[in-house]
This record gives C-alpha cells, structure tokens and sequence, in this order.
C-alpha cells in the first residue's frame, strides 16, 4: 500500500465525506466563477491540511469527529487554496498541481478575484455556523500569512536575509496554516484543552519542516507539478542559499550576491549558483534542519496514547520530508 493511502486509512470515511463538503463550498451563482472552481477542485493537492484536522480530533477524542470539524477543514482547505492562487501571481508561475495556473490561465486580474471569493467563503463558513472560535484561529493565520509573505518580498530586495529571518518568514507564511490545522482540529472537539496549544505548536514545527522541504524542491529536477529553480530568479533567498552566504570566503559571497542582484534571469549563472551551494553543502544543511523540526514535532506526541490515529500522524510527519511533491 501507498504511504498516503496508509496515513488516510483511520480517515478514509472523514475525507470522502470532506471531498464532498468542500466542492459545495465553494459554489456561486456567478458562471464565470463556477467555470473556474470546477477547475480549481478537479485538480486536487495532497490535500495534508485536512488530513491533519481530521488526524488530530480522532486522536484527541476516541476517533470521532463532529460537524465543527468538518467545517474547519473545509475552511482551512479553502484558504489554503486561496493563497495558492494569490501566490501563483505573486511568484509570476505557470503551473500549479500538473496544470496551469489560474492566472497563466486567466490572467491575474481574475486570479486576484478568485483568490478573494475562496477566502471569503471560508470565513463566511465559520461565521454562519458561529464556529467563532475557530474563526479566531484561521483569521491569526491569514493575518500571519500575509505578513510573511510581504516579509518575504521586503528581505528579498535587500538581500541581506539572515538564518533566523528565514525561520520568521516561513513560520508566518506556510507554518501558522498547518499550526491552525492542527490546533484547530483539537479545539473543534475539544474546546477548552490544553491540547489545543500542544497541537499548535506540534504545526508548527511541521510547517517549518514542510517549508524547508518545499525550498529543497526548487534545487531539484523532480517533477513536482509546478515550476523549480525558480527562487533565485525571483531573488527568493532560501536556507541551502543562506547558509551558503554565511558560510563562505567574502570573495564567494560578493560573487553570490552579484550573481543574484544583476544575474538572477541569466540562466548559465543561476545554475552556477545552484551548483556552487551544493558543493558547498547547502542541501545538506538545510535536510538537517528539516529533521530536528520534525524530531521536535515527534517528541510532542510522545505523551499521547498509542492509537491508529497517532501512528498515522507519526506516518504523516516523516511523509513532510520524504514525500516526492
Ligand atoms: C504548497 O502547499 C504551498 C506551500 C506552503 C509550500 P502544498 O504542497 O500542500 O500544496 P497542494 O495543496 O498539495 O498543492
Ligand atoms: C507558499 O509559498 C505559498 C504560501 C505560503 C502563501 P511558495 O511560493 O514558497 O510556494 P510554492 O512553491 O509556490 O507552492
Ligand atoms: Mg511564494
Ligand atoms: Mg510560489
């Protein structure tokens, strides 16, 4: 059997029934944007972000879930594909899940709208159900998305990006979203816990893990669905770069950031670059990292029951940093 068909076993019930909420969700009496919807839903991710929610409250609460789970799932996996489409036009790319983007597709302008229709839906899922309190959890996460993106933007025109603004900017953008899906599959069965923050932090760490590995991905060749090598052309300095940068003799480091300033669309230079941070084991470093995060995140399972819920999340951590796309 499949790793991810081993994870979803405990949950199989819960996602099926999830695939179908979550096309109803996004519904609208507006043609153009049903036409699009369609699209966006036909071509699932991984589809983690659920998982998660679902994963947690079934190990919190003898494997069942309630109604408010379902709707924070819906929620998180509605936002999370909203910023995917702003970010496709953020980030200039063209593909996305094996296919075009929505913006190559289109054009931003429709993009953009699109982006805001799937965010406002899922707010507005929560706040007809009163599920306020989860409601708190994603608006700090799309609060702290947005942030981390602008972070992310402002550091990569100065250029001067240091270890530990790296950690801050992808604990804001992609971290707090699968921190929320984990503290927000606890509170939707059990409100008032102290698992609730355990579960948010337990994210957290697999968020900066699951960060780190997609950063590692834009250095490979793999096949992954969308667009590689193209952080360095974006000037989108990541862990294997800034580890290289702090690393080496000054004159590599002028080299480094001359290459990115004034050569960053030139391709013979960027593969230079990329090949100069392998040598200097870059790749390496930042796998070592990816592990201690996920080591950390391990660690705060430790106190609960085994069960096959907390086997699958166990399965589900080391699928962060071993998984192909
Ligand atoms: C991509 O997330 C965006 C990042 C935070 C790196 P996923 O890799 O979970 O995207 P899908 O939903 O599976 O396409
Ligand atoms: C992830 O950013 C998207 C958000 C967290 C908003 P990236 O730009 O690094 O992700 P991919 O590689 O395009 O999915
Ligand atoms: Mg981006
Ligand atoms: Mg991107």
């Amino acid at each position: 059997m499949k790793i991810t068909e081993q994870i979803k076993q405990p949950i199989a019930f819960e996602m099926d029934l999830f695939e179908q909420k979550f096309r109803l969700s996004m519904s609208s009496k507006v043609a153009l944007l049903n036409r699009i919807t369609h699209y966006i839903v036909n071509r699932k991710g991984k589809q983690m972000r659920p998982m998660f929610v679902f994963l947690v409250a079934k190990m919190l609460n003898n494997g069942t879930v309630s109604e408010r789970t379902y709707r924070g799932a819906s929620v998180i996996e509605l936002i999370h594909t909203a910023t995917l489409v702003h970010d496709d036009v953020v980030d200039d790319s063209n593909r996305r899940r094996g296919f075009f983007s929505i913006n190559a597709l289109w054009k931003n302008k429709i993009a953009v709208l699109i982006g805001d229709f799937l965010l406002s839906k899922g707010l507005l899922l929560s706040i007809d159900n009163n599920d306020f309190d989860l409601l708190k959890i994603i608006s700090v996460a799309v609060r702290e998305m947005s942030e981390g993106e602008l972070l992310q933007i402002e550091k990569a025109r100065q250029l001067d990006i240091t270890e530990a603004i790296y950690y801050d900017i992808i604990r804001q953008k992609t971290a707090t979203l699968i921190a929320a899906c984990c503290s927000l599959g606890a509170a939707s069965v059990k409100p008032e816990s102290k698992d609730v923050e355990t579960m948010r932090k337990f994210g957290e760490l697999i968020g900066m893990a699951f960060q780190i590995k997609d950063d590692l991905f834009d250095y490979g060749q793999e096949k992954i669905g969308k667009p590689t090598g193209i952080d360095i052309k974006e000037q989108k300095m990541t862990l294997p770069l800034i580890y290289v940068l702090n690393n080496c003799s000054n004159k590599d480091k002028k080299w480094l950031i001359n290459s990115i300033k004034n050569y960053n669309k030139d391709k013979k230079r960027v593969k230079e670059v990329i090949a100069f941070v392998k040598q200097n084991n870059g790749l390496d470093y930042a796998v070592a990292k990816m592990k201690s995060f996920r080591d950390e995140a391990l660690e705060l399972l430790s106190v609960y029951e085994n069960t096959e819920y907390k086997a699958s999340l166990e399965l589900m951590v080391n699928y962060v940093i071993d998984r192909k796309k």
